[in-house]
């Protein structure tokens, strides 16, 4: 977003789409990782269920629970001055039905003060994005790659592939954007794909692994920042930030076995 709301609201969203200017957004999982991203002009936090592989050590989303994205989420909208915080419902807290999904987004935006919730599916989650929306409550729907599906899905592969499946996505597209959500994620779905649904839909797209022609762009900041020895192909690392860290952790280590850290500057010397 090229215009510099004081806070990003729903609205500042539909117009950056308007407009045609891309919206970044990022996952925060904490107040540190929080502020530096809100300062740097990230227009929107994700507070993703992907907590559960990048810092619970699960090797899937599906073990996360409302319990532990309230916290993070309370942290994320604590940090963040400027950017629209979204909160993802995780596996389990929605899908039963529409009460089920509204009683966890109540629950959410009650005690974190975030600006709204996400959830995966299309046309099977539309009336949990109907009644969100009707209490009031932003929805940010995912579709294409779901990972709290990956066991159906048989794990992260490009979904919308052939025309059948690429209609299906269109579809889905359109019954989320029909209930409701202010914005919908697109991951690892081709990128004319994307293309076709960013077209048709009124509702910014904001991809992951979905090319360039989305209005907007996610990434897991852990892929982003090149915390890990590895990333996806789709995650272009934009910093060393683990090898950084590493070496400052070595460099302490050195330090203070070696008697050279706290030196005089570092200590209280009266
Ligand atoms: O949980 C998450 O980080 C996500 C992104 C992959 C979009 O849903």
């Amino acid at each position: 977003m090229t215009e510099q709301p004081k806070r990003v609201r729903v609205h500042h969203l539909l117009a950056a789409k308007q407009r045609g200017e891309r919206l970044t957004m990022l996952t925060a999982y904490d107040a540190v990782t929080a502020r530096i991203f809100d300062e740097a002009g990230v227009d929107m936090l994700l507070v993703g269920d992907s907590i559960g592989n990048t810092m619970h050590g699960h090797a899937t989303t599906l073990p996360v629970t409302v319990e532990d994205m309230i916290p993070a989420a309370r942290a994320v909208a604590g940090a963040a001055r400027r950017a629209f915080v979204v909160v993802d419902l995780p596996f389990g807290s929605y899908e039963a039905s529409a009460q089920q999904a509204l009683e966890t987004g109540v629950r959410i935006m009650k005690t974190t003060g975030a600006d709204a919730v996400k959830l995966e599916g299309g046309r099977r989650s539309a009336a949990q994005i109907r009644a969100l929306t009707e209490a009031g409550i932003p929805v940010v729907g995912h579709l294409g790659y779901t990972p709290q599906s990956e066991n159906l899905l048989g794990g992260p592969r490009v979904q919308g592939r052939g025309d059948n499946e690429a209609e299906r996505i269109s579809e889905d597209a359109m019954a989320v954007a029909e209930a409701g959500a202010v914005a919908v994620v697109l991951e690892m779905v081709p990128a004319p794909v994307a293309a076709r649904v960013t077209e048709i839909v009124a509702i910014p797209t904001i991809g992951i692994g979905a090319g360039a022609e989305c209005d907007g762009q996610v990434l897991v900041w852990v892929d982003m920042a090149g915390m890990g020895d590895w990333s996806p192909r789709f995650a272009k690392r934009f910093g060393e930030v683990g090898a950084a860290l590493r070496a400052a952790a070595v460099a302490y280590v050195d330090e203070v076995r070696g008697g050279t850290f706290p030196d005089d500057e570092h200590s209280f010397l009266a």
